[in-house]
């Protein structure tokens, strides 16, 4: 039973995931144009020291790191994914390391990082109680997670059970995304302080996935 569900997992990454990879930046484009550019820039414009992102697709933060940033690795455990990454990174001319892992398991010593980044990825993680203790462990004490995600709707009932109701439709096309993620009370279960958050709507992207949550939480120290 689970090698057939294995079987089917990775016939999916081959074949519709691939084409998600392929399409990503298209599906983005009209949001980025809108204003998630913007935002992404305003996000990563605080990014400084080592710096390491989370699930970092096809490179469209790339362009919006800061001089500050003296090292950066970009992760992504997906293939499709980090090939487009690994084009976006050489035709930007920016010094970075892509590596292929997933945000639940860093290749990073422990408190090594002075900014993690993550941008509509702890909605697709497969563990994010767990992703947010390894992202507690590879930063330094006072170390920063600048974050943007989309998440549950915190003040729309109708809309968060919309979002609940077509969570097993909306993975399978959104290639694992889950629209009703408690993320901002996940942030503040972890080990991690929430000290900035900002509530927001993504621009012309489908309704479950507006309620926009972008901020920064630090490691204790
Ligand atoms: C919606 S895309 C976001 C890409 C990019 N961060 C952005 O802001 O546009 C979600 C990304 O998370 C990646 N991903 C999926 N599972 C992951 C995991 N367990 N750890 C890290 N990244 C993951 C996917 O491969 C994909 O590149």
């Amino acid at each position: 039973m689970s090698d057939n569900r294995s079987m089917l997992s990775r016939a999916y990454d081959a074949t519709w995931g691939r084409m998600f990879a392929a399409i990503y930046d298209r599906m983005l484009a009209a949001s980025e144009e809108a204003g998630l550019r913007e935002r992404r820039g305003r996000l990563l414009a605080e990014a400084s020291g080592r710096t390491l992102e989370l699930g970092a697709g096809t490179g469209v933060n790339v362009e919006h790191y800061p001089g500050a940033v003296t090292e950066l690795i970009l992760t992504e455990p997906f293939e499709p994914m980090a090939k487009h990454l690994r084009e976006r990174v050489a035709a930007s001319g920016r010094e970075a390391r892509v590596v292929v892992a997933p945000a639940e398991h860093l290749p990073v010593e422990d408190a090594s990082i002075d900014t993690v980044t993550v941008t509509l990825v702890l909605c697709t993680v497969d563990d994010l109680a767990g992703t947010l203790a390894e992202v507690d462990r590879v930063l330094k004490p006072g170390g920063r997670l600048l974050f943007m995600e989309h998440v549950r709707s915190p003040d729309d009932e109708r809309l968060a059970r919309k979002q609940d109701r077509l969570e097993r439709p909306w993975r399978f096309v959104g290639h694992g995304c889950r629209p009703n993620r408690d993320t901002v009370a996940a942030i503040e279960a972890s080990p991690l302080e929430l000290r900035e958050l900002e509530r927001g709507r993504t621009p012309k992207a489908p309704e479950i996935t507006k309620p926009l949550a972008q901020g920064v939480a630090v490691k204790a120290g």
